[in-house]
């Protein structure tokens, strides 16, 4: 199906809470192939007859797929951008072009540099105005868009809070190119770009609703389960300027581009018995249930058959009887989902538990994007696994030298400078040159500047020193943590890295020397291009290249969740409760990532929503629950 040519496509069924088209597609790749194609076709097609086409282009990491097609696209099949002119969302305000984060240099790098585009067709809002010129500028920007016969295909990618380009909440639907000041929450996800959140900008120069309206045709892409809520808000929603894509709905041909994860919160994924016949099965059954009782905040054993016939599920009522069954059934299901035993109980009955019994003790591979990740994603299991004897390895796939401030490097090289600086010992001299190297590499760097291999050397191992520390934590000895630093993170920077066959050799190799018998990973819902969601394609590529081993059909693989959404009652196959002295022993294994600002309390309260989440479905009460998913 054509994502630009959507005129005389027919709203289907399944699509009636939609009040925007919006096309699914299985993976970001797929997507951007597709769009690309489709833009180079319209491309062309207005070289054929001499005329322009005029782009709208967003940044963040949704569209970089995109870009990288367009390029290949250039490159290799000689696609022109000659006669394309361009219009950027947003800028931040204050920042120097140069600066790595401004979104004139993210644009060089990711698109402009590498496509014969002339120079003067491209267009960015001026963050480097005068405060009292600002408002001046933003109106020539504004005029600009209509001397080039205004806006033909934009390009959106969407944030947390909602926003198109930046027009966060309270941005009215006619509101033209200003400034205007960013959100909390659009700071937070701007900080590790950032290296804090303390140093993102605090106001931006963005396109107004109105501006965007004013295209002739509007694609918002969005990628990962960490989009999925505000899609469906945006996509089913009520218009509101608390959600300034919500006014896309007005717009004729506006058309969301999603993969499956972004797609996960839409009613047609999340309630599909709403919108049509489903197969009734018993994962459907238990989401069914799960959804009623939590919508009507009920125990499941408590449902009665009205509210299943209220509530859209009286076709499940017929096909499987009185709801007392279906309860039972449903109970049961989750409550064996609740094991203390993750790596399966040795000599107890298994037919119903999450872990088979066999082998004992097994050999745990746990795979850790950053090196913080499996400790906030399941600190607890990782204590019981080890508890239980399992032979359990923590691999750090990334070192994660990224989100170690520069005041922790400086820290170490201070102390380094001031012990040697106080030894007449002459073997003290390489550590003075080496710790008076780093300040300076700091210094001449500056602020935001990308960090010098020594220094990302270094806060690296700062970061392992942590990682250790906190391994000791939940009882992992430092023989059994192992550093991969993958090559794609070590030469790149956030929203810029490209995974390379090197990578997947990496974990192939690791999987072939342990054939374990348990893998733990993360990743799969993550965004495409963020450390896990490339840490996830890795491992994935590896496995398939080791499917054949023999190894890998006495393996299981558990998916858990760490910076994503939290998984729902029905994605759950294991749940690990937790004791409260084993949530505050995750607290302060958390507490060792002292050089980085992660903020341990957010996953410890995730912890706690998830045993709600049960408690409130009937089963035990924990203080905290982790929770996995079995990859199929
Ligand atoms: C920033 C940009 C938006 C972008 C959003 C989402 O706020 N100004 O244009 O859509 O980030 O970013 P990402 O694509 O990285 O999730």
């Amino acid at each position: 199906m054509s994502i630009l040519h959507t005129s005389g496509q027919k709203k289907t069924q399944q699509e009636r809470f939609e009040k925007i088209r919006t096309h699914i597609l299985p993976d970001s790749t797929q997507a951007c192939t597709q769009l690309a194609a489709e833009v180079a076709d319209l491309i062309r097609s207005r070289q054929a007859e001499g005329r322009p086409v005029v782009l709208g282009l967003a940044t963040g990491s949704t569209p970089v797929p995109f870009y990288r097609e367009l390029i290949r696209l250039h490159q290799t099949e000689g696609l022109s951008f000659s006669n394309v002119t361009t219009f950027n969302l947003d800028e931040y305000y204050g920042l120097d072009r140069d600066h790595p984060e401004s979104y004139h240099r993210f644009m060089r790098d990711q698109l402009f540099d590498h496509i014969d585009i002339p120079d003067h067709q491209i267009n960015i809002p001026d963050g480097t105005v005068p405060i009292d010129a600002v408002y001046d500028s933003c109106m020539a920007y504004e005029s600009r868009i209509q001397a080039a016969g205004g806006i033909d295909l934009q390009i959106l990618g969407i944030g947390r809070t909602g926003h198109i380009g930046f027009n966060e909440p309270g941005s009215s639907r006619d509101s033209v190119t200003r400034m205007i000041t960013l959100d909390r929450v659009t700071r937070q996800d701007a900080a590790a770009d950032f290296l804090g959140v303390q140093n993102v900008p605090r106001s931006a120069i963005t396109m107004g609703v109105g501006t965007i309206l004013g295209a002739r045709q509007i694609v918002l892409m969005a990628w990962g389960d960490n989009k999925a809520e505000i899609v469906r808000t945006a996509v089913e929603g009520v218009q509101t300027d608390q959600v300034s894509a919500s006014f896309l709905q007005s717009h004729p041909q506006s058309t969301f581009l999603i993969d499956t994860a972004a797609a996960s919160s839409l009613t047609r994924r999340h309630q599909p018995w709403l919108v049509g016949s489903v197969p009734w099965d018993d994962v459907m059954a238990k989401r069914a249930i799960a959804w009623v009782a939590q919508k009507l905040r009920k125990p499941i054993l408590k449902l009665i058959d009205e509210e299943y016939n209220e509530n859209g599920l009286a076709e499940l009522l017929i096909s499987t009887g009185r709801s007392y069954q279906l309860n039972i059934r449903v109970f049961n299901h989750l409550q064996r989902t609740i094991t203390g035993w993750p790596g399966g109980k040795p000599d107890a009955d298994d037919t119903h538990r999450p872990e088979r019994a066999h082998p004992y003790p097994k050999t745990v591979l746990v795979l850790s994007p950053e090196p913080q990740d499996a400790f906030l994603g399941m600190g607890g299991t990782l204590e019981r696994l080890v508890s239980q004897g399992h032979h359990v390895l923590l691999v750090c796939q990334t070192s994660g030298n990224l989100r170690v401030a520069d005041v922790a490097a400086q820290k170490f090289a201070s102390v380094l400078l001031e012990m040697a600086e106080a030894q007449e010992d002459s073997g003290w001299k390489d550590k003075l040159h080496y710790a008076q190297f780093i300040l300076n590499e700091i210094e001449a760097k500056g602020q935001f500047g990308s960090d010098p291999e020594m220094v990302r050397k270094l806060k690296g191992l700062i970061l392992r020193g942590e990682a250790r520390d906190a391994a000791k934590e939940v009882g992992i000895p430092a023989q059994n943590l192992q550093f991969l630093d993958m090559p794609f993170y070590e030469k790149g920077r956030y929203r810029r890295f490209h995974l390379e066959e090197t990578d997947i050799l990496h974990i192939q190799t690791l999987l072939e020397k342990f054939h374990p018998h348990q893998i733990y990973a993360t990743g799969h819902v993550a965004d495409p291009s963020s450390v896990q969601g490339l840490c996830f394609q890795a491992f994935e590529a590896a496995r398939k290249a080791s499917a054949t081993s023999s190894w890998c059909e006495d393996c299981r693989i558990w998916l858990y969740r760490g910076r994503e959404k939290p998984m729902e009652c029905h994605e759950i196959d294991m749940a690990v409760p937790m004791s409260p002295d084993q949530l505050d022993q995750k607290f302060e294994a958390m507490r060792k990532f002292q050089s980085t600002n992660e903020d341990e309390h957010s996953f410890i309260s995730q912890n706690k929503g998830n045993a709600n989440a049960y408690d409130a479905l009937g089963m035990a009460e924990y203080e905290g629950i982790e929770t996995f998913q079995r990859m199929p």
